[in-house]
């Protein structure tokens, strides 16, 4: 691991990694082993590496990205929406977007290899998060990273206290993971809050109305809770003043950001805003280090 990597880590304290190999440039291969319909344009894929060692001690913290290659056709980074808790294997929920995209869905189908490189960024604060309440903020393809996390809490459920879910999407059939959470949320697992857009006419038992409004109704002590959010700009713009009106400190709020990226270890300057890099001091930032730089949250 590079000096930079081993120190942007050890700022987050995120310290349980294993990358896929000594070269940050070079990837793993993995099989992948299943792929399903999420939503619309929108697939689970579930991937093991090939080396059986590099498969069962591959570690990484929830909110952390990979860079997943195919030969011949190109790289592109993906956040892991699996637990590190869940050994052997890990997940990418991945939308169609463009070129490399519409390659893995039109032409890469279950068995086949493809390449990985990471865990890479820095992920979570989850040891700062033990013992405190946390609230999960999500809008549309923002739930990817947010269901690692919520994996992880539920798994390592005695560390933390109330785990809270809003999340937010367009219409019913655009809901992640619905079935899994509906489960959590009847376990009593988390509290969870789906809510869409509009229904379209489409059945739908969860609440109607953006995300924002939800955070106000909810009851939460505040001085004992990180509020954690990842969606798209425009959900930024009215989320982090409700919650700083709630009285979070801009310290106690967390975002997982995006930015276009090539090389995903601070080397090629893509991803950078001013001197941050977002692969490597992010993609994750708490809202005091991000709100210096909008760009980074708003465009
Ligand atoms: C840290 C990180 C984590 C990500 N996690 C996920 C994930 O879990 N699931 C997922 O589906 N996608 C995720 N993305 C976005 C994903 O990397 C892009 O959708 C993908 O690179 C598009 O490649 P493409 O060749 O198919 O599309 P392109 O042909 O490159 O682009 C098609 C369209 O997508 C837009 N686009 C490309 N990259 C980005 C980006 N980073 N942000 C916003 N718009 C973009 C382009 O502007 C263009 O409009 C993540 C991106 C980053 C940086
Ligand atoms: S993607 Fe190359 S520096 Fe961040």
């Amino acid at each position: 691991m590079s000096p930079e990597l081993a120190r942007a880590r050890t700022q987050r304290g995120a310290t349980r990694v294993t990358l896929t190999s000594a070269n940050p440039y070079q990837p793993a291969p993995a099989r992948i082993m299943r792929i399903s319909e999420e939503v619309a344009d929108t697939r689970l894929f579930d991937l093991r590496f090939e080396a059986p060692d590099l498969a069962e001690r591959f570690q990484y913290n929830p909110g952390q990205f990979i860079q997943l290659s195919i030969l011949g056709v190109g790289e592109a980074p993906f956040s892991l929406p699996s637990s590190p808790t869940r050994r052997g294997a890990f997940q990418l929920c991945i939308r169609r977007a463009g070129t490399f995209t519409n390659y893995l869905f039109d032409h890469v189908r279950e068995g086949d290899l493809v390449g990985v490189r990471g865990p890479l960024g820095n992920g979570f604060p989850v040891d700062q998060f033990a013992g405190h309440d946390l609230l999960l903020v999500a809008g549309g393809l923002g739930m990817v990273p947010l269901r690692g996390l919520l994996q992880y809490l539920i798994d390592l459920r005695h560390r933390f206290g109330r785990v809270m879910l809003v999340y937010g999407s367009r219409t019913p059939d655009q809901v992640l993971f619905r079935s899994e959470l509906t489960s959590m949320s009847r376990r009593g697992d988390a509290e969870i809050t789906l809510t869409v857009d509009a229904t379209a006419g489409q059945p739908w038992d969860g609440k109607v109305g953006v995300v924002t409004q939800l955070v106000d109704n909810l009851h939460v002590d505040v001085p004992k809770t990180f509020a954690v959010a990842c969606g798209p700009p425009v959900f930024y713009q009215f989320l982090l003043e409700r919650l700083v009106a709630a009285g979070f400190g801009k310290d106690r709020i967390f975002l997982s950001l995006e930015r276009r990226m090539e090389c995903g270890v601070g080397k090629c300057g893509h991803c950078a805003v001013g001197y941050t890099f977002t692969c490597l001091h992010g993609p994750v930032f708490s809202y005091w280090d991000a709100i210096n730089l909008p760009e980074l949250i708003y465009t």
